[in-house]
């Protein structure tokens, strides 16, 4: 039997608790090399939920989501766009770092596959069934297609307003906005990366624009 997480998922909308069970989570084989789940982390009620890929090596050291590289872009663009971290929930598709080491030294970040997304994707689940927001924001590939279908193609759908399929249910209809990954705007070669941080930045603003409040 294919292994996923839902075993280790708790009937709860708690994400203090959710995120405490989140630890001991052995869902796929990808916790036996990282040092610890990066659960996502917020508001609880958030209007606003960012979904990321998956923790990088800042992250996978300090338990918390975007605090690396990718984090000062993502916040520099959040900025930009007069969104304030404090009122969202961040968090990832895949709540434990994938990596390589090559040369024996550094770590390299390697992309989860379409078994671990799945295998992890109970906690997004649950993550979204509690914080409730109003918008999803799915950065990157692996977010949009692990919510929206392996199928899904990131740059068709820039600047639309989307809804998650009907399957799985769960019980919350937020409005749903794709873009691109901060980790993939880092690295673009430098001539092109200010026009795609200002995608990025014109994504977060549509999507906040989408917020009743
Ligand atoms: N990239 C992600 O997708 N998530 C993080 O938390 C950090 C880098
Ligand atoms: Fe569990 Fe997800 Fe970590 Fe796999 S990546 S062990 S499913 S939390």
């Amino acid at each position: 039997m294919t292994s996923t997480a839902q075993s280790f998922v708790p009937q709860t909308h708690d994400l203090d608790q959710l995120a405490e069970a989140a630890r001991t989570c052995q869902g796929c084989d990808l916790y036996r090399d990282a040092e610890q789940t990066v659960f996502g982390e917020g508001a609880a009620h958030a209007a606003m939920m960012l979904v990321g890929e998956q923790p990088g090596d800042q992250e996978d050291r300090r338990g918390r989501p975007f605090v690396g590289p990718a984090g000062n872009l993502l916040d520099k663009a959040l900025a930009a766009a007069e969104v304030d971290r404090e009122r969202l929930y961040v968090t990832n598709t895949v709540k434990h770092f994938k990596f390589t080491r090559p040369s024996g030294t550094r770590r390299i970040h390697k992309t989860p596959s379409r078994t671990e997304v799945v295998a992890c994707r109970p906690w997004l689940f649950a993550e979204i069934t509690s914080v409730k927001p109003e918008v999803v924001v799915l950065m990157g590939a692996t977010a949009a297609q692990a919510l929206m279908g392996n199928g899904f193609r990131l740059t068709a759908h820039r600047g639309e307003e989307l809804h998650l399929p009907t399957e799985p249910d769960l019980g919350v209809d937020p409005s749903v906005v794709t873009t691109a990954h901060p980790s993939a705007i880092l690295r673009r070669p430098a001539e092109e990366r200010a026009k795609n941080f200002d995608a990025l930045v014109a994504d977060l603003r549509f999507a906040a624009g989408l917020l009743s409040g």
